[in-house]
This record gives C-alpha cells, structure tokens and sequence, in this order.
C-alpha cells in the first residue's frame, strides 16, 4: 500500500509533540486526521501544517469513550479507514506524593492511561473489522522507565503505557496490528521553557539537551510506518540518552 493512500489519527495533535508528529506523516504523505480536546487549537493546527490539505482536525476527550467513538466515526467518514493510531494525548501535571489527592491521582490516570486503552480499543476493532492490519504507536515517557520526583501519577500512568503496549502487541499480533511505544525525554514544547533543561537531567544525559517536538516524530513516524515490519511491543526512547546513562564521570 502506498503510504498516500495511509490514514492516521493522532491524539493531542494540536500542539506539541503531537502536532509535529502529525506535521511528519502529512509530509510522508499520509492523511491525517488531528484530534484534540481544544478543537479550535486543532483546526488552527491543522490549517498551519504544511501539507494541510492532507490534514484535518477532529475534537475528542480521550478519556471519555462516546467522544473517542465519535471521533472515529467522524475520521472514517471523512478519510476512509484508519491505518495509524497515534495516541499522544497526554497531561504532565506533578504533585508531592504525600500531597496528591484521589481527584489528581484519578484524573492524570483516567487521560494518560485510560485514553491510550480507550483510544487503542475503539480503532484496533476498527482496524480488525477493515482486515488490513495496522500500526499503533503509544507516547510513554522516560518517567514511565524511571521514578521522578512529583511524578508518581504521571510516571504510573507511563509506565502503564509501556505494559499496556506490550499487551496490546501480543493480542493484536494475529490482526498484524503491530504495537510500539515512543519515549520522550524532556522535550521543548514551549517558547517559556529556558534553553537547558534542569542540572538534574542535563548531568545524567548524554546529549545534554533538550529534544525537539520533531526528533520524537521521526521516531514515531519510523513505528507507524510499514518499514517497521518486524518490531512490536517494544518502547524506544527519544531521550538524548537519559534512560541509559549511568557512570558519566570519572
Ligand atoms: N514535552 C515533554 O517533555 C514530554 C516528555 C515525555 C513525554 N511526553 C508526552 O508526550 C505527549 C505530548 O506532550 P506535549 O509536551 O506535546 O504536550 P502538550 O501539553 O504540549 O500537548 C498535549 C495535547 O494533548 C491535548 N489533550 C490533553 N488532554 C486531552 C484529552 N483528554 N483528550 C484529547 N486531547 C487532550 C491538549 O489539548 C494538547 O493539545 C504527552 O503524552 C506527554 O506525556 C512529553
């Protein structure tokens, strides 16, 4: 199958690492269809993309499952059937341990988690009911491979994702709906955030840098693509080195 004629759908695509990730398989010549809980930044987003004639944008709360079944139907009947699903939608708040509430802890869960089973549930049946198979690419993070300070929700919630996607490789393998997870390290998203990250990250990172919203999309573009024939369940870091560096010095 030629990748024009490939549809994918990216969660939390209207700014980000989401929106350069859709800005990447637009430009590999898919259609894509971009949804995001604020649909007025995803059709701003959808109309700067580049190829934007190949993009459009779609409204969803991935933590809610009527909005996702809607959003689906809403993508098929716009593109025709669903190759990729890239769930990317994501919140990154932090609290204390000692201090989270039930309500902090349950609503980081209920999207981060949640909607990547939610999001993968609803379009794997679409992908199984087309016969053709499919790619699935989860945005885990590298608080999911290790532990971070404030981050006891969050870094549960990805580490759930990287089980999750192992899971979900096993059981969809007979569909050939192959499974991976891409692992950002701190990434700049945002025009405030200073030039370096944090001492903390930088002296135990080897590239000793901030990524790029789109290194991560190359990574996530290689998984959805059908050159990635042969790998599933597995989690690639885009990390500039962070989850793997231990001795630095000396
Ligand atoms: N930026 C980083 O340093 C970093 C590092 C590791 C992992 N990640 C992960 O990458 C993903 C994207 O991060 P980002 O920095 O681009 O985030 P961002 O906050 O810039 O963008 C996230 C997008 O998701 C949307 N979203 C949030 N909740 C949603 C919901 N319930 N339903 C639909 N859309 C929703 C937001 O509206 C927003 O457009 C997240 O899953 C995040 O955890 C980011």
């Amino acid at each position: 199958m030629s990748e024009f004629q490939r549809t994918a759908i990216v969660t939390g695509g209207a700014r980000g690492i989401g929106r350069a990730i859709a800005e990447k398989l637009a430009i590999d010549g898919l259609r894509v269809g971009l949804a995001d809980k604020d649909e007025e930044a995803a059709t701003q987003a959808a109309q700067r993309i580049k190829s934007s004639s190949r993009v459009i944008a779609l409204e969803v709360d991935v933590s809610l499952r009527p909005s996702i079944e809607k959003m689906v139907d809403e993508a098929t009947r716009q593109m025709g059937n669903i190759d990729v699903l890239i769930c990317n939608a994501g919140i990154m708040d932090r609290a204390p341990f000692l201090d989270m509430s039930d309500d902090f802890w349950d609503s980081v869960l209920k999207v981060n988690l949640g909607g990547v089973f939610k999001c993968g549930q609803v379009v794997a049946k679409k992908m199984i009911q087309q016969g053709k198979g499919g790619r699935i690419v989860n945005v885990a993070s590298n608080s999911g491979i290790f532990g971070g300070r404030g981050r006891a929700a969050y870094g549960a919630s990805k580490a759930g994702i990287i089980n999750l996607t192992q899971t979900m490789a096993i059981e969809l393998a007979e569909h050939d709906i192959l499974v991976n997870a891409v692992a950002p390290g701190p990434t700049k998203t945002r025009s405030d955030q200073p030039d370096r990250p944090w001492p903390s990250v930088i002296n135990r990172m080897p590239l000793a840098r901030y990524g790029r919203p789109e290194e991560i999309a190359e990574v996530a573009a290689f998984l959805a693509s059908p050159k990635c024939s042969f790998t599933t369940g597995h989690v690639i870091g885009a990390d500039g080195g962070f989850t793997i560096s231990g001795i630095m010095e000396g």
